[in-house]
């Protein structure tokens, strides 16, 4: 019996095969979870939909979480196939490509940063909002961040910004959920190559970086990622909330490595 026997999944950012959301979907479904899944647009639905039959899911919703109507409506709908819904995972973030290129103040426009912040922060608290009706006592939510949350990386620019505000996110609605029970934490990945992570400029040059200098001398993959988000949605952490737990071969422990 798999330790997530009995919970119902949602899973918010699924795009392709190298999408960290897959890593996660397939960790929760061979523990023994139910998974349900959004698709952002029409050009991603029926891939979704294919992914998420593999996997024995035929719980498959529109959602563009910079509509809040689309937030309400996609919670509507998954209410007529579960009654409650025990994990919520949000694997999104999405800044227009020219904040991703060049220095930090070259790109930063105001809209950028908004658009930015919007999609990769705001729309946590969004989807905890309108779905905290349907997480019962036990209930966890788990979001997605990176190392620039915390320090500057070449072209991540105003990502970094969104992450640390996704951060704070995370231990403000652990604080608030925390008394009805419900555990809110995120996963700080190491880079991988997947849709959104090919519009940073250097994504190859970083990769080779980490694998040189981390700890572990690798890159994480979705299956690493995956598998700590099923432990951290789980009950075997049942004592953990308001954490970042970095899934990161070890990379954000080295001052600095000297071969
Ligand atoms: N790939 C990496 O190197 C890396 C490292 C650390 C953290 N992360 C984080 O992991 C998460 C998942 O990214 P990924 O690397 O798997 O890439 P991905 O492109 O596979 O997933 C990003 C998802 O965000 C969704 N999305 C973007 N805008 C949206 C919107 N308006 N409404 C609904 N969905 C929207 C996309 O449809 C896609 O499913 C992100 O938060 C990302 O920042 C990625």
């Amino acid at each position: 019996m798999g330790f997530l026997t009995d919970k119902r999944c949602l899973i918010v950012g699924l795009a392709s095969k190298r999408s960290i959301a897959w890593g996660i979907a397939q960790a929760m479904a061979r523990e023994g979870a139910s998974t349900a899944f959004t698709y952002q647009n029409d050009k991603l639905k029926e891939r979704v939909e294919q992914m998420a039959n593999r996997l024995g899911s035929d719980i498959c919703l529109p959602l563009d979480v910079a509509e809040d109507r689309e937030i309400d409506a996609m919670f509507a709908s998954l209410k007529k196939r579960w009654d409650t819904v025990d994990v919520i995972v949000h694997s999104v973030a999405f800044a227009p490509r020219d904040q991703l290129a060049g220095t930090y103040l070259e790109s930063v426009t105001r809209e950028g940063f908004a658009v930015a912040h919007d999609i990769s922060s705001y729309s946590f608290a969004a989807l905890a909002k309108a779905g905290r009706d349907m997480l019962p006592a036990g209930g966890a939510l788990l979001t997605l961040s990176y190392l620039g949350a915390l320090r500057s990386l070449p072209s991540y620019n105003v990502m970094g910004p969104a992450k640390a505000s996704l951060e704070a996110n995370v231990r403000f609605m652990a604080a608030e959920l925390g008394p009805v029970g419900i555990r809110v934490n995120g996963i700080s990945a190491g880079p991988i190559k997947t849709l959104a992570s090919a519009g940073v400029s250097g994504i190859r040059k970083m990769l080779q970086h980490v694998q040189s200098t981390a700890p572990l001398r690798r890159n994480v993959t979705i299956e690493d990622v995956g598998n700590a988000a099923a432990f951290m949605c789980s009950d075997l952490a049942a004592g953990i909330t308001g954490e970042i737990l970095y899934v990161d071969a070890g990379f954000s422990t080295v001052g600095m490595s000297i071969d």
